[in-house]
């Protein structure tokens, strides 16, 4: 299946696949960053805008916290479900590594290792290029990833759902040979329903990430960065002992 079949295809299943997800933990936790860190004279309501925002379930948050707040994707199907999701919310079909907005932005966000689809490697450094210039002095990029170092090549997560459709699976495991850039993000989805099983498979190239070079790169391109531990119900300092991590990056006042 070529990259994104998933999001067109099984757009229906996403949010099945993401229930087990505290949507409003990971708003609420960049919510409180965004107070203690950000240094811009804010526009009120804050602008913000989610990268690969899927079906929308963090823009509705952000919106219920009074944020001025939009998405953008590059799939469009997940679109239209944002839309449907938040029909007030501005959603633009946007390559994160080009994206442009019309306004610049007090709070960037990126959940659920998105900034990884950012591959090859230089679709990477645009991205974060396009997001600092996309904020405004003071203003705040904040996203989570997986540091390659840690990754176990083991079965990753499986979550279980019965519903009227049927019992459903959702396997995600990341696969990362360690010969080249390339990170693995292999879904399977099983439905089984009437004695009939479905299953799908889906693998998407994504891009392997080691957490120091990335802190350089976003360093040399004018943000302060804050590394924590990828645990969305409290603000704890990276240790350097798992491979999840949420950066918190501001974009310094005085460029
Ligand atoms: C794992 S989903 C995450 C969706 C949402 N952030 C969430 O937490 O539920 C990844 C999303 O990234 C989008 N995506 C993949 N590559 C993209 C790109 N280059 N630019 C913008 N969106 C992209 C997909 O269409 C999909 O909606």
């Amino acid at each position: 299946m070529p990259s994104n079949t998933l999001y067109s295809d099984l757009s229906h299943y996403y949010n099945l696949m993401c229930c087990n997800i505290d949507y409003q933990e990971q708003c609420d936790f960049s919510h409180r960053l965004f107070q203690c860190l950000t240094t811009s004279a804010t526009t009120t309501p804050v602008r913000s805008l989610d990268l690969a925002c899927g079906t929308g379930p963090h823009v509705e948050h952000f919106l219920s916290l009074g944020y001025n707040a939009s998405g953008l994707d590059i799939n469009a199907p997940m679109l239209s479900l944002a839309q449907e999701r938040c029909p007030t919310a501005a959603f633009t079909l946007q390559d994160m590594c080009g994206f442009v907005t019309p306004e610049p932005l007090s709070l960037i966000t990126c959940f659920l290792y998105s900034m990884h689809y950012n591959y090859p490697a230089e679709n990477f450094w645009q991205t974060l290029q396009q997001t600092y210039n996309a904020l405004e002095p003071g203003g705040i990029f904040i996203f989570d990833m997986v540091d390659r170092d840690y990754i176990a090549n083991d079965s990753g997560y499986t979550h279980y759902l019965n519903n009227s459709e049927g019992d459903f699976s959702f396997q995600s495991r990341w696969y990362d040979k360690k010969t080249d850039d390339k990170l693995d993000l292999v879904i399977t989805i099983t439905k089984q329903s009437g004695g009939i099983k479905e299953q799908w498979q889906d693998q998407h190239a994504m891009l392997a990430l080691n957490t120091e070079q990335v802190v350089t790169k976003l360093q040399s391109i004018g943000f302060e960065v804050t590394v924590f531990e990828r645990d969305y119900s409290r603000l704890k300092l990276w240790q350097k002992n798992m491979g999840n991590v949420i950066l918190a990056c501001v974009k310094n006042n005085s460029i």
